[in-house]
């Protein structure tokens, strides 16, 4: 359909320019803590406090993704990247850790918030450390998803941005592995264990998803659909050719070539062969398989045989505003005898409503609470309509409104105001078609139609820009 068409090709355009905000504000956050050292004294004491709390709540395991310094790597980088062990997991210190560094930023908003600062003392560039320091904590140390652990969002799996750290495996492994070249079968036996922590992490996520479907918060059917091809996209490779795919990813890479072992002398190489039956640039890469490959192509595996089952049907809910729900959702029909069990881990009631409330001011610059967004949009839209509606009179030249409105929706809605002259056919739209055309010659080759729209968007963007 053309409208759907043109409709997801705007998507895909704000996805890149959001997720490209939110790369860098992602690592303004850390220099923000940087920042922050320098100016305010108040400011001084609280990023210590996030320091040691940060540091706290990460295992030693964690050590992967500390002490780097990535000026050549690529800059992402998640700061909460610490698996827990079978039996932190079994005690639930999982979810504690979770909840606990919650807990942290919050008292360290609490605590700023009350300081009395009088900020027309303050510098420009200290009140703007200010700012952002708050920003930072209040959005749970400068993140909007899945990691808050009371708006309960990390039980509901990737969404369409695919923001959620879930998406950012491959960055967080590239930046901790690069800088864990081995010397000796003591380094091997860290990357082994590094590499493990990755698996606990995506099972984990797997489970808590699992944890989503009883606790009745699943998004819906289109929404799942859109957060499974971001994952795949995400792991492309995994996803195109199995759990060997892994093999293929750009981050795995570093592991895959020699230079990666340069440092192995060969003493120590037939001396790990002798042991382990393989030497250890191929037991390296074995690792990878067991503990990246095969707990992606289970994520994904999981999220298109099973989790989508679980999914709800748009009309049930849209949002975040309806959750958590009653009953647990099958293929579209509500199981009545499976009501879900609506609270957290810890008890507190979820509240999809309250959710939205502490994700959405990651967005905004002030205090307004979603309700007043939402009177703030009526207000501004009963502003517009009249403007539009005059506009509609007079690009149609019609006097009537009603007339003038239906007019201007459909030249709207026609195909001159999109850049595909027909539909775009459903073999380019499938999944076939996903994996297919996931490629530039792919796409060029069999998915033309979809193909040569986007070359004439590509020419209009040019001409605009
Ligand atoms: C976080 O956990 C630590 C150690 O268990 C505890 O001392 C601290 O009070 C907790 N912080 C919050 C804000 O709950
Ligand atoms: C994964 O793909 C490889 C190469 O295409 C194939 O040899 C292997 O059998 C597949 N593994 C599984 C478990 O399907
Ligand atoms: C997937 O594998 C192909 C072929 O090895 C490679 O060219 C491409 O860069 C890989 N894609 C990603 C996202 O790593
Ligand atoms: C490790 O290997 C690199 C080359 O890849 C070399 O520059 C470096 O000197 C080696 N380090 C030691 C301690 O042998
Ligand atoms: C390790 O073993 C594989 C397969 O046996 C071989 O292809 C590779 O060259 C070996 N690597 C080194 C550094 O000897
Ligand atoms: C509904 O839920 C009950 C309890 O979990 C389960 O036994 C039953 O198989 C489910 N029915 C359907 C149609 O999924
Ligand atoms: C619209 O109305 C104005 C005045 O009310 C009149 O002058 C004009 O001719 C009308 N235009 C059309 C297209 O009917
Ligand atoms: C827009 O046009 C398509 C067909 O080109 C049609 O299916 C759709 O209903 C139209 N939408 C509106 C709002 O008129
Ligand atoms: C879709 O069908 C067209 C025409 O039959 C074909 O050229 C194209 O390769 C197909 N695309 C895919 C992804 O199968």
């Amino acid at each position: 359909m053309a409208s759907g068409r043109k409709e997801e090709m705007l998507m895909e355009e704000v996805d890149l320019k959001v997720r490209y905000k939110y790369e860098r504000s992602w690592i303004t956050g850390e220099k923000i803590a940087v920042l922050g050292l320098i100016a305010v004294g108040v400011v001084l004491i609280i990023i210590g406090i996030v320091l040691l709390a940060m540091a706290t709540s990460k295992s030693n395991n964690c050590a992967v993704d500390s002490g780097i310094d990535s000026t050549s790597a690529p800059s992402h980088q998640t700061s909460e990247r610490c698996e827990f062990s079978a039996e932190a997991k079994r005690i639930g210190l999982d979810q504690f850790v979770k909840k606990n560094r919650t807990d942290i930023s919050r008292a360290l908003f609490n605590e700023i918030s009350y300081k009395k600062v009088n900020s027309d003392a303050l510098k420009p560039r200290e009140r703007k450390t200010l700012a952002q320091v708050e920003h930072y904590l209040k959005q749970m140390f400068g993140q909007p998803y899945d990691v808050n652990y009371y708006a309960g969002d990390w039980m509901m799996g990737p969404n369409l941005f695919c923001w959620q750290p879930i998406c950012y495996h491959g960055y967080d492994f590239y930046n901790g592995i690069i800088y864990h070249r081995p010397y000796t079968a003591e380094d091997v036996e860290l990357i082994r264990t590094k590499l493990e922590t990755h698996k606990k992490g995506i099972l984990q996520y797997i489970d808590n998803m699992k944890m989503g479907i009883r606790k009745g918060m699943v998004r819906n059917v289109e929404s799942c659909v859109a957060g499974t091809h971001s994952v795949k996209r995400k792991y492309l490779n995994v996803s195109l050719y199995n759990e060997t795919g892994i093999w293929k990813e750009w981050f795995a890479a570093p592991l895959l070539h020699p230079d990666f072992y340069s440092n192995i002398t060969k003493q120590i190489d037939d001396t790990w062969k002798k042991d382990h039956g393989r030497n250890v640039s191929d037991t390296v890469k074995e690792y990878l398989l067991t503990y990246l490959g095969k707990p992606l192509h289970q994520l994904i595996r999981f999220l298109e045989d099973e989790y989508i089952h679980y999914c709800v049907p748009s009309s049930v809910s849209s949002g975040l505003g309806s959750l958590p729900l009653k009953y647990v959702w099958y293929d579209g029909k509500e199981n009545k005898s499976w009501p879900t069990d609506p609270t957290l881990p810890s008890g507190e009631k979820l509240n999809g409503r309250h959710s939205y409330s502490l994700i959405m001011p990651f967005f905004t610059t002030n205090d307004m609470e979603p309700a007043y967004v939402h009177e703030l949009g009526k207000t501004q839209l009963n502003k517009l309509y009249p403007m539009v509606v005059e506009i509609a009179k007079d690009v149609m030249g019609v006097n009537d409104s009603d007339q003038a409105v239906a007019l201007f929706r459909q030249k709207l809605n026609s195909t001159d105001s999109f850049f595909n002259d027909a539909p775009i056919p459903k073999n380019e739209t499938d999944e076939e078609a996903h994996k297919r055309c996931s490629n530039l010659m792919g796409a060029e080759t069999y998915c033309p139609k979809r193909w040569a729209a986007m070359q004439l968007w590509f020419r209009e963007a040019r001409r605009v820009g």
